[in-house]
């Protein structure tokens, strides 16, 4: 009976005992199978009991080893190791590994691992013709939904999902050819020549010079920014089951090939409440103007007119640590670019909010794209770009969210259940028959 949850139903007076699952941590992610609710019936002709759960706020949908995050406390870990360390310590490269990988790289694991992957940075030179069809407005997040999922086209075997080698490859050509699609787009989207990428600079180096080399025969990335860049690039890898890793999951689970389920993690990305929320806080900050008028904007927030962007999480209930790092980077950033304005209109805003009772009460802070579109801003980079630059680095994250998935014996297409409200079973209505106001 230890370790178990007994429920009585009242409809039947009947008694039933449910075995309580653990993780790592007992006291954070206890769980009961939902499948067992369904012993419970109210009769023999009873489907069983569902559980109930919109937007899956009390749901674990898998087991996983891959990142930890404790929303209460704002502790963030990928595979054991918190942020912080990564941060300061890692580089991008080397936690995209460890997140696939579930270790740490060595040296010579290190040294192969990147060289695969910037040996797949080209992209075939019929993707470009295929983006030079998009209209010059084109939203870039839309182009990079297009391209990756037409990735697809070009990769028949990727669909052989069952072979670790065939997916190993897909990573090589996913991680390396996102910055080069990106990048793609925005000079797509200004009109530029597309510019190359050059594999003596690193991962970051060379997405500096896909999206902003000119005539300079070789482009030298600042190493300051690029370093920026990296630390913002560790910090997106994953965040467990997110909005889009659950998209991953949930596409990848009827078996397709990778490019069109990072495709759909792409587009789940995209919206404004998940990683199209930086370009909303620049907007927002943009639109304040001015510290004396954030009180005003606030009491907009407040009376539900608007949310403040870069603020509230569905999982932290603290202050995002990624957000900690991140404003901690923003002055050294700001070193080298020039300070940009709304980063001072940004720490007021927080400032007030941390002290107003509307959001202590429901536990509101500043989340990773608070700062992270001022910082992106500040390195040059166009505000539609915002959420292409999460896309890149959270490849990695989809990427072992998927594979976790299809290693998984328990996994199953995902299909969830309804609680259906609709009509009960109506004969058919003649069209002479209806009421044509209704
Ligand atoms: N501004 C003002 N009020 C807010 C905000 C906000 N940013 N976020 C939540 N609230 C309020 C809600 O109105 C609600 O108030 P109520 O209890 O009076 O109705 C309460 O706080 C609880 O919020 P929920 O909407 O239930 O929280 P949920 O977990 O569903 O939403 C979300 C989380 C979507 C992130 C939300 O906080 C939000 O919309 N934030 C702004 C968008 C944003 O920054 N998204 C980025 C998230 S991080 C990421 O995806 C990388």
């Amino acid at each position: 009976m230890e370790n178990s949850l007994t429920v009585v139903d009242n409809r039947t007076g009947k008694q039933y005992n449910f075995p309580i699952m653990y993780g790592t941590y007992p006291n954070y992610g206890a769980a009961i199978r939902s499948a067992d609710l369904r012993q419970i019936k109210a009769s023999e002709d009873d489907f069983g009991l569902l559980g109930y759960d919109p937007a899956f706020l009390n749901t674990a949908s898998c087991k996983s080893k891959v990142t930890f995050i404790d929303g209460e406390r704002g502790i963030l870990r990928y595979r054991g190791y918190s942020i912080e360390d990564l941060a300061t310590k890692g580089n991008y490269l080397e936690v995209a590994y460890l997140l696939l990988h579930g270790e740490l790289p060595t040296h010579d694991q290190l040294a192969d691992w990147t060289k695969n992957i910037m040996h797949h940075v080209l992209i075939h030179e019929n993707m470009k013709k295929f983006m030079d069809g998009f209209l010059y407005d084109a939203h870039p997040m839309g182009i990079l939904v297009g391209t990756v999922a037409a990735l697809s086209t070009l990769y028949p075997e990727a669909r052989n999902i069952s072979d670790p080698m065939v997916r190993r490859m897909q990573f090589y050509r996913l991680i390396a050819k996102m910055p080069t699609i990106a990048a793609f787009a925005y000079r797509h989207s200004i009109g530029m020549p597309y510019s190359y990428p050059d594999c003596d600079l690193g991962y970051t180096g060379n997405f500096f010079n896909m999206m902003f080399k000119r005539t300079e025969l070789k482009y030298q990335p600042d190493p300051v920014l690029e370093k920026a860049l990296d630390i913002l690039f560790i910090l997106h890898a994953d965040h467990e089951q997110n909005c889009s890793a659950s998209a991953m999951r949930n596409v990848g689970s009827s078996l397709p090939d990778p490019y069109v389920s990072i495709a759909a993690a792409a587009a789940a990305l995209y919206g404004p409440l998940h990683g199209g929320a930086n370009e909303q806080v620049l907007r927002m900050l943009r639109e304040i103007g001015s510290k004396d008028k954030i009180p005003d904007y606030i009491k907009r927030v407040k009376s539900g007119e608007l949310k403040l962007m870069g603020f509230g999480h569905r999982v932290y209930k603290n202050y995002d640590p990624r957000a900690k790092i991140l404003k901690e980077m923003a002055d050294q950033v700001f070193e080298v670019t020039g300070k940009n304005e709304l980063l001072n209109i940004a720490l007021e805003l927080e400032r007030i909010a941390l002290e107003d009772d509307y959001f202590i009460k429901r536990r509101l802070y500043p989340n990773v794209d608070f700062y992270s579109g001022i910082i992106y801003q500040a390195m040059n980079f166009p505000v539609d770009m915002f959420p292409v630059l999460f896309a890149i680095p959270r490849t990695v994250g989809w990427l072992a969210q998927w594979e976790e998935m299809l290693n998984d014996p328990e996994q199953k297409i995902a299909r969830p259940r309804q609680v259906y409200t609709g009509y009960d079973c109506r004969s058919y209505v003649p069209m002479e028959e209806r009421n044509s106001k209704v």
